[in-house]
């Protein structure tokens, strides 16, 4: 979800007012998806890396996280919304908007239309490490360790490979977004500034992953 500080600025507002705006493109794209019937849902909400901005949009993306979540986790519920989170629980997380997250997941766990997965002070390579730490600590043999290992032990075992991975604002990188999940997943890459991206464009990039053909490394009609 990027792009919030530049439409800010490009309005001469100041970039919270940019998070705040994305919490309507966001909720676009979880209700079409619930229309749709899209199972999966992962949002990047805050990066490992996003500790470096200042430390007043830190506070506020900490805050409004919490604030969202409180705001919105019966609707989602209501909407058999099962909401979860990936990323480090570590001691730069308040307390209480870990306690938000577990309340959170804890309400919604039993929902089954759609799980929406909230990529929160995570990082890709982080999860990597996370999981090679979990995998040493669980003495697993070197010679054991396999792709299904590693992929077992990272935040949520459950969570399938992403089918599509839609990037906002004109940037094209992957910025640290679930690394070792996306080794097959279509890419959309868009210019559309994250609070301007709505319905209709998030529609487009479904239709548009819809017309890929996708090989996984072998040969079209074979498997
Ligand atoms: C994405 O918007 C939101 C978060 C990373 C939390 P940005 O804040 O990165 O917006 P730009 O990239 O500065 O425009
Ligand atoms: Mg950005």
């Amino acid at each position: 979800m990027d792009g919030n500080g530049r439409w800010a600025q490009s309005k001469g507002l100041p970039r919270t007012q940019g998070h705040r705006a994305g919490e309507h493109s966001l909720f676009e794209v979880v209700e079409a998806c619930l229309e749709i019937g899209v199972e999966w849902l992962t949002v990047y909400a805050f990066s490992t890396e996003n500790w470096r901005r200042p430390s007043d949009e830190v506070q506020f993306l900490l805050n409004f996280n919490e604030d969202i979540l409180l705001r919105r986790r019966d609707e989602l519920n209501d909407h058999g919304v099962r909401i979860r989170f990936v990323g480090r629980q570590d001691w730069r997380v308040p307390k209480r908007l870990i306690r938000q997250m577990h309340e959170a997941t804890e309400l919604t766990k039993n929902n089954r239309k759609m799980t929406f997965t909230i990529a929160f002070n995570y990082g890709g390579r982080a999860e990597i490490v996370d999981a090679v730490q979990r995998i040493v600590a669980a003495g697993i043999a070197a010679e054991k360790i396999t792709e299904t290992t590693i992929t077992d032990h990272l935040y949520d075992p459950e969570m399938p490979e992403p089918d599509l991975i839609i990037r906002t604002s004109g940037e094209y990188r992957i910025s640290n977004f679930l690394l070792w999940e996306l080794a097959y997943s279509e890419l959309v890459f868009t210019d559309t500034l994250w609070p301007e991206f709505q319905r209709q464009e998030f529609l487009a990039a479904i239709r548009d992953y819809q017309d890929r053909r996708r090989r996984f490394g072998g040969v079209d009609g074979r498997s």
